[in-house]
């Protein structure tokens, strides 16, 4: 699907580690609505990952920057500025990581210092990145700032640790900010509350394959995948959404809005029929 809706927009991406990101998915479809590019990653994800090569289908820049560094984002805002030759219009923020979360230490038994962490990369960088590019008054008018959040935020999910109150913080931070950019620069600033998706940071979660596998039986319209993200980022920095700021928008098949659905139902069913235990 090419159909423009980015023509002569400019932006900056971060989180494309490989081709499962769902930051490189929206850098691909970004591109070919004829957006121009600036990709940025921490310097071992650049290191360890293929985002030269998107670079180059994208005809894109690279940008090194670790997301906990204020220095660093400085550096990429100015840098990006210089690229673009001035002010860009959109930001994607598709980032995430629990130290907790990878060393499987469970919430109730947390290290702080690793939650700290959690906070710091997964959602004190997305504040961060926005109030860099407001010192620098990069964004244009009508520009638009989306960040990738979970359901977790609202609901408990076993597994997901400390990264539910890191997700609570970030769709936070896109209001308080999303108030603040919507007054003063005419900015948007939205997060999207997406489908488990089979990716580097989504594997890493307890139950992944389990939890995909619920989320896409209790979803009337089945799990949202990696490229349907994208294509929902679009959307949201094109200038068909200038009115909508401030939101948490689930892309998630109506997992959101389920309790419980047949499809489901007769999976749990089923663990009781093939059960010889005393409950049964
Ligand atoms: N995969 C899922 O199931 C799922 C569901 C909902 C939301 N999300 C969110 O989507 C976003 C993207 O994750 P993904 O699933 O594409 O996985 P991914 O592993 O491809 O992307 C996570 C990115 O975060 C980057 N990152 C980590 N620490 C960083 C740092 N210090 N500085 C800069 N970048 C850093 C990684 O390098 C990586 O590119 C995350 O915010 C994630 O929480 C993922």
């Amino acid at each position: 699907m090419n159909k423009g809706l980015l023509k002569g927009k400019k932006g900056i991406i971060f989180g494309a580690l490989n081709d499962k990101s769902i930051a490189w998915h929206v850098a691909l479809k970004a591109w070919q609505n004829g957006a121009e590019l600036v990709l940025t990653n921490s310097p071992v994800a650049v290191r360890m990952g293929t985002i030269n090569e998107l670079a180059k289908i994208t005809s894109s820049r690279v940008i090194v920057a670790d997301a906990t560094s204020m220095i660093d984002i400085d550096k990429l805002i100015a840098e990006s500025m210089e690229v673009f030759g001035g002010r860009f219009d959109f930001i994607l923020h598709s980032i995430g990581m629990s130290p907790n979360v990878r060393k499987d230490i469970p919430y109730e038994n947390t290290s702080y210092e690793n939650m700290l962490k959690t906070f710091d990369i997964s959602a004190l960088s997305f504040h961060r990145v926005l109030q860099t590019a407001y010192k620098y008054d990069a964004i244009n008018p009508w520009g638009s700032v989306v960040a990738l959040s979970y359901v977790a935020a609202q609901r408990t999910l076993a597994g997901y640790n400390d990264m539910g109150d890191a997700k609570a913080l970030l769709e936070s931070i896109a209001r308080s900010f999303g108030y603040i950019y919507g007054r003063d620069r005419k900015v948007r600033i939205n997060t999207i509350s997406q489908s488990p998706t089979p990716t580097t940071a989504g594997s890493g979660i307890h139950g992944f394959d389990s939890l995909v596998d619920f989320s896409d039986r209790m979803s009337p319209l089945g799990n949202a995948t990696a490229e349907e993200c994208a294509d929902y980022c679009i959307a949201l920095f094109s200038d068909l959404t200038r009115k909508v700021t401030m939101q948490n928008l689930f892309h998630d098949g109506g997992f959101s809005s389920m309790g419980m659905s047949q499809r489901a139902i007769e999976q749990y069913q089923k663990s009781f029929d093939e059960c010889d235990c005393d409950e049964k």
